[in-house]
């Protein structure tokens, strides 16, 4: 969608500052739209598809690189929706371990399993009538996806230990910074879930794409930081902007956010100090000096499936290279904690299919 369809009226409401802050600062207060800070075209253009899609009930799937902003776009869709009165709950899938998925998704019986020992309700439950935002969707297991998807479409499921159906109505907005249609080619993610949720997509481009958000967000945050720590920055020379805005960022905002803040730390004056050397980072060399027999295994795993460019199965996926089954092979990097977010702080991440933690 074209930004230039919002008409101009909503369009300086989007992006009028919202909190009217005293102005002590040098620079000019950046728009601001639900927390968000950015008005390149490619921001404007993805806030606008928010601004369409969150009054209708659609399911929206958020895409996007760690640190993005994903969970952002997430709470502007309930907050800009019918439902902005209702319950936000948040779950995320890669968080929970595998055993309680389904239990914390759909809730339980007083007896269901060991342990069990009083009737409890389900995420799904405790978002009636509100916005239930599945984070880290990518991160459902395949036993799972058949249970999310009746539910998805029928508005229905069962605690587990019952055979009574409860009926909920729940949006949806999901989030990934996975390629579920990489992942579907895989047989890791179904195809008929993958449609459920790309009903409406928004996909979240990574700062590097967006660079002249950067010098708005440097101020935003300086000033937050300033306010939040009683520090005295009050500039950034233009020095220190231009190398903050040709760095690449490989965790995105969030990276930028917590490199302002050490930065307005160190700041002993009026002008931001910033340790711009530490933005050279090495390449984390992985397979150096494994100190257990588990970290070695890992180490190899997980040089394989970079080799592989993190492709699982298949001729050209890492399990073949590593002469084992496709799922013995997610087995282990469930195991193992492996999975692509883990290098997000490091390196920038190309969507690819990654297991995360059991
Ligand atoms: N456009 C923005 N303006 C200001 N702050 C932002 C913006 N986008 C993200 N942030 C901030 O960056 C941090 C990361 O954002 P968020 O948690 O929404 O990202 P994410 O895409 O969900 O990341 P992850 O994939 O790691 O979960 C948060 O502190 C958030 O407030
Ligand atoms: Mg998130």
């Amino acid at each position: 969608m074209n930004p230039e369809t919002i008409p101009n009226q909503q369009s300086a409401e989007l992006f009028r500052p919202r909190t009217a802050a005293p102005r002590k600062e040098k620079a000019t207060e950046p728009f601001r739209f639900e927390g968000m800070i950015g008005d390149s075209p490619v921001m404007k253009m993805t806030l606008a598809q928010v601004t369409t899609v969150a009054p209708t009930d659609a399911t929206v799937l958020i895409t996007g690189e760690t640190g993005t902003g994903k969970e952002l776009i997430a709470r502007a869709v309930h907050n800009l929706s019918p439902r902005r009165d209702r319950v936000f709950v948040r779950f995320n899938c890669a968080a929970i371990p595998l055993g309680l998925l389904e239990s914390e998704l759909f809730g339980h019986e007083k007896g269901a399993f060991t342990g069990a020992i009083a009737r409890k309700m389900g995420r799904f439950e405790l978002a009636h009538n509100g916005t239930l935002f599945l984070d880290e969707i990518g991160d459902i297991p395949l036993e799972l996806q058949a249970k999310l998807l009746r539910v998805l479409q029928e508005q229905e499921f069962e605690r587990l230990g019952s055979n009574q159906p409860q009926q909920v109505n729940v949006r949806i907005v999901a989030a990934t910074h996975r390629d579920l249609k990489q992942m579907v080619a895989h047989g890791l993610f179904r195809s008929d879930l993958f449609f459920r949720l790309n009903i409406f997509p928004v996909s979240l481009p990574p700062l590097r794409e967006r660079r002249e958000d950067i010098p708005s967000l440097v101020n935003a945050f300086v000033r937050d930081c300033v306010r939040r720590m009683n520090r005295h920055v009050e500039t950034v020379s233009d020095e220190t902007m231009r190398a903050l805005a040709e760095y690449s960022w490989p965790g995105n905002i969030r990276e930028l956010q917590n490199f302002i803040e050490r930065a307005v730390i160190m700041s002993p004056h009026t002008s931001l100090v910033a340790p711009l050397d530490s933005l050279m980072l090495p390449e984390r060399n992985v397979s150096a000096a494994p100190k257990t027999l588990a970290q070695a295994e890992s180490n190899f795993i997980l040089e394989a499936i970079k080799a592989a460019d993190w492709v699982i199965g298949g001729p050209k996926g890492a399990a073949r290279s590593l002469g084992i089954k496709r799922t013995t092979l997610i087995g282990k990097m469930r195991k193992l904690g492996l999975s692509r977010s883990r290098e997000a702080a490091f390196q920038p991440r190309h969507e690819t299919a990654g297991i995360a933690p059991a």
